[in-house]
């Protein structure tokens, strides 16, 4: 139908699909989804207008929109061991902002990690509506170590007496200690809040600590390692359920997204099986095993290597820098991006690194001797930048390789 109504977008996705297909997608906040999940997403709950909560609508006909959203929240109550679920969220950064418009007046202060060391642009980039709004004081990873010190951000909260102490980072290859965060939060007096957006997966997987039950508010994206629909969702303890619901809607949002907050619930069931445990396994086994490999060729890795499922890689003994290492990893079809490390003397259009990570990858079935091959492919394109026959060389094994892991047969 697609194909006769609009052959241009059609086509557009055909050249998505290939390209997903023969390249490896080694950007760690990416993910295929499944096939159910792609099939709520495509489904006629897109059509219908919801404002309002489970019962509490606004609109008429809601019936089996409350049926899809009230298993939504049970899943995920389920799953993560929640009070209290809102699955509204259209994403990430309106999850962040309407935790913060639920808690806050503007110009209060927050304390979370600094984008330059690992943190997201949402806790308190400057650039951001968070730093605008709010006044975020920042806390990062210690030189050398390249390391949370929670004694120095305990010291931190001390100085600053923030509202909020936010937790979770985009760019951190180690385990975070939300109990710590937990303890400090209530030493002086703030509200925890752990955005957990690349985590969810492993969290859930029991393969990184669980921030529950004992953080105040969670917020989490759907689409990264949890593997579902492009999304958000927030979690809290039962006493922040009706502030935090208001700021979702009316505060922030208008009509939820109901086709993929039926996608959220297909998704937390399918994370809620022992086949999903044991792909989070492996996901942290890929990542393990790339960085040792990695290392093997001279990269120099934050941090020394990884404990879930992303890896930072340092270029600057490469002399190469990450913006450029990105543009020729593209060219032979392997997908990363470009990455600040702590202390970076570049900037994040210029940065110094690259972040990699496995959850996609490890969807499509590879394991530790493919990471094998990909750490020597990675090394040997940086190496022949300039030489296009190796390049090549390389492009064609790529093909070769991803041959042997199909994506989405189910739609060809
Ligand atoms: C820790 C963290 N929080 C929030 C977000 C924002 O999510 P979205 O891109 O869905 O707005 C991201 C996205 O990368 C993230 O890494």
């Amino acid at each position: 139908m697609l194909q006769k109504i609009d052959p241009e977008i059609y086509e557009i996705i055909k050249k998505e699909k290939e390209r997903e297909q023969n390249v490896l997608e080694l950007i760690p906040s990416e993910n295929f989804t499944s096939v159910a999940v792609l099939q709520a997403l495509g489904s006629v709950l897109t059509n219908k207008y919801s404002e309002g909560y489970s019962h509490k609508r606004y609109y008429g006909g809601n019936e089996f929109v409350d049926e899809a959203e009230d298993l939504a929240i049970k899943r995920a109550k389920e799953l993560f061991g929640a009070e209290h679920v809102n699955v509204q969220p259209y994403s990430g950064s309106p999850a962040n902002l309407e935790v913060y418009f639920a808690l806050l007046k503007p110009g209060d202060k927050v304390l979370g990690m600094n984008l330059a060391h690992g943190g997201h642009l949402t806790h308190g980039h400057p650039i951001n509506f968070s730093g605008k709004i709010f006044n975020f004081a920042q806390y990062g990873v210690e030189e050398g170590t390249e390391l949370l010190d929670y004694d120095k951000i305990r010291q931190k909260a001390l100085e600053e007496k923030p509202k909020i102490i936010v937790s979770g980072a985009s760019a951190y290859p180690r385990a975070i200690d939300f109990k710590k965060f937990q303890e400090i939060s209530e030493e002086v007096g703030a509200v925890s809040m752990a955005d957990i957006a690349h985590i969810a997966g492993l969290i859930v997987a029991g393969e990184h600590q669980s921030p529950f039950p004992f953080t105040d508010i969670v917020t989490t994206t759907t689409h990264k390692t949890l593997r579902g629909p492009r999304g958000a969702m927030i979690m809290c303890k039962e006493k922040f359920a009706k502030d935090i619901d208001r700021a979702v809607f009316p505060g922030m949002q208008g009509g939820p997204h109901n086709h993929v907050n039926a996608a959220k619930a297909v998704a937390f069931k399918e994370a809620s099986t022992p086949e999903f445990r044991e792909y989070i396994r492996q996901v942290v086994k890929n990542a393990k095993v790339l960085a040792e490999e990695l290392k093997k060729y001279g990269f120099r890795l934050v941090t020394g290597g990884t404990d879930n499922h992303l890896i930072l890689i340092d270029l600057t003994n490469k002399n190469i820098p990450g913006k450029e290492a990105e543009a020729i990893l593209d060219k032979i079809g392997i997908t990363v991006n470009k990455n600040m490390i702590p202390f970076d003397k570049g900037s994040p259009f210029d940065p110094s690194g690259i972040r990699i990570g496995t959850p996609a990858i490890t969807t499509r079935g590879m394991k530790e001797d493919e990471m094998k091959v990909i750490a020597e492919w990675i090394n040997r394109t940086l190496e022949n930048k300039n030489n296009e026959t190796e390049l090549e060389k390389v492009k064609s094994q790529i093909r070769e390789l991803t041959k042997h892991f199909p994506l989405y047969p189910e739609l060809d």
